[in-house]
């Protein structure tokens, strides 16, 4: 099974973005093959800043080390790296239809609030699907909100299989329930978007201060309170291991505890579950070069695969052989 996920460099990766999604890139890195990239050129869409650009992308590649990403395991590389799935954009580009386009959440919102979209975004679901294509992946691990542009590249590959014949493997989301939409500090999804994130690489005092900022109902403390509806008792559950996690929902049901000791227990549960990947991190951001020499060599055996793929699409429509 091959197995590829990308994730944009668009600032410092959050709770949402670990458990949704890195944190199945590092569960699947023992597949058979696995492929992980940061999308620099979707960031290109909303980072205009080129020095902003760099140091997310350096950053994006520190934190997926840090985290457990294994290059000796997955292929870790930049997406700007392997021109051929640009090039493999174009080949998809060609019989994309518009409406299927029009439809795509990221670029309906954006019109909806009367912004103007640049092509960049209306089209970001064909590269989208290029990268996804590129490396006949069967698998697509991501959070809920990508599932739709995995649709498209189901489309996509769909359409240009039954036009030029079997080209493409049709790829598959690989979305876990528990953590499809991890709750942000305002209890809507956690989304840079939206202003409510917690970073995973948050010095843990600045951490703290952020937990002790989630909003939290206004009932009484002596009410018993449901903790499956409550977004402070989630995230409590994606740092503790069982039995901490039924203690607290048994704290809960019983009433008579203020929310400042949850949180308490949430930010100690947070700097413990991280800190060793702090650790590793700090080790890390001494050798950059180390780490150019991760994605450079990523990015040749990610770049001999898509070429294959590549030159598979191009002989089939006629523009090669
Ligand atoms: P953001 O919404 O903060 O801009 P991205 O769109 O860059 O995050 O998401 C990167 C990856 O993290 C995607 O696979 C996405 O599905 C996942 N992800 C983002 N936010 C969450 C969340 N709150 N819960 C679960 N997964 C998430
Ligand atoms: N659009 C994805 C996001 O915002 C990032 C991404 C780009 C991606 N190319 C991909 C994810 C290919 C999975 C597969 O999170």
């Amino acid at each position: 099974m091959r197995v590829l996920s990308g994730i944009q460099p668009t600032g410092r990766f959050h709770w949402g973005n670990y458990f949704g999604a890195i944190q199945q890139y590092i569960d699947l890195q023992s597949e058979d093959e696995s492929y992980y990239f940061i999308a620099n050129l979707h960031a290109l869409t909303t980072v205009r800043d080129p020095a902003v650009l760099r140091q997310n992308s350096l950053d994006a590649a520190l934190d997926l080390l840090a985290l457990g990403l294994d290059p000796n395991r997955a292929t870790l590389f930049l997406q700007s790296d392997v021109p051929e799935v640009s090039e493999l954009t174009w080949l998809l580009m060609t019989g994309a239809p518009m409406g299927l386009l029009e439809r795509c959440h990221a670029y309906k919102e954006k019109k909806a609030k009367g912004l103007a979209a640049d092509a960049g975004l209306f089209t970001y679901p064909v590269l989208m699907a290029a990268d996804i294509l590129a490396y006949d992946s069967d698998i697509v691990p991501v959070g809920e909100d990508q599932i739709q542009h995995i649709e498209v590249c189901r489309d996509l590959a769909r359409a240009f299989n039954h036009q030029f014949g079997e080209v493409f493997v049709l790829p598959k989301p690989r979305v876990l329930e528990s953590t499809a939409k991890v709750p942000g500090t305002d209890g809507e999804k956690m989304s840079k978007s939206y202003d409510n994130t917690i970073a995973v690489f948050e010095p843990p005092k600045k951490m703290r201060k952020q937990v002790m900022r989630i909003t939290t109902d206004s009932r009484a403390m002596e009410d018993a309170k449901d903790p499956d509806t409550d977004h402070l008792y989630q995230l409590f559950s994606l740092f503790a291991g069982d039995a901490a996690r039924e203690e607290m929902a048994a704290l809960y049901r019983a009433g008579g505890f203020g929310y400042g000791e949850v949180k308490k227990a949430l930010a100690d549960a947070a700097e413990s579950y991280f800190s060793t990947a702090h650790a590793r991190r700090a080790e890390l951001e001494a050798h950059p070069e180390r780490v150019r020499e991760i994605l450079d060599d990523g990015a040749s055996r990610a770049r001999k695969k898509a070429a294959s793929v590549l030159l598979r699409a191009q002989e089939a429509c006629g523009i090669k052989g």
